[in-house]
């Protein structure tokens, strides 16, 4: 495991991005939806973090994939996901990879008819985009490499990490225990 970015640099950038929303929507109540899970580290610092009214929504999204890559169907569950029709809504989750999980997403709620849709990541690998859209905020861009903590997962595993750190093809075989082909 290579630590990527470190703690200090998460909490600037996160800083950073809540200012920036704060001032963005001023004088707006924001509904800020969560996909679970991986984004729920960043939305308790990102919340925090941003001087304005605010409410907090969550959704669940899983993409029946491998642990690692290959986008596949995506089972969305919005059974806590609140009220949006004619509110604010900002999108927050951990990562944008393909951005297909985020473009269903968004989609899904624009049906629901919010008076505005936003998103925001923590991370944006761009080189691995295959959507039409690209979030509206990030925190940071990082290269197609696996990467695990602050919310972020491998087999549900390293969620608690303060960094974020990048996994080796290495290291994901001998976790799974799996010989490389
Ligand atoms: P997308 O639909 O390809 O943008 O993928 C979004 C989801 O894939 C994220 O919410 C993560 O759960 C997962 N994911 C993508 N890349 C990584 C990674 O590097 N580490 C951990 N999870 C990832
Ligand atoms: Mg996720």
């Amino acid at each position: 495991m290579k630590p990527l970015i470190q703690p200090e640099e998460i909490r600037e950038a996160v800083e950073r991005l809540g200012r920036q929303l704060a001032s963005d929507y001023s004088g707006r109540t924001l509904t800020v939806v969560g996909v679970l899970t991986g984004s729920v580290i960043l939305l308790a610092d990102l919340v925090r973090a941003m001087d304005l009214p605010l409410r907090i929504a969550l959704i669940r999204a899983s993409s029946y994939r491998g642990a690692v890559t290959r986008p596949g169907e995506l089972a969305v569950d919005d059974d806590l996901l609140s009220e949006v029709a004619g509110r604010d809504v900002l999108l927050v989750d951990d990562i944008f990879d393909t951005g297909h999980t985020l473009d269903r997403l968004l989609e899904m709620i624009r049906t629901k008819s919010p008076s505005s849709l936003k998103s925001a990541v923590l991370l944006w690998k761009q080189d691995r985009c295959e959507v039409s859209i690209a979030p509206d905020y990030h925190c940071f861009k990082i290269p197609d490499v696996f990467v695990v903590g602050y919310g972020l997962d491998y087999n549900d595993e390293y969620r608690h990490l303060p960094y974020i750190a990048s996994l080796e093809e290495s290291d994901l075989e001998s976790l799974t225990g799996e010989a490389g082909s």
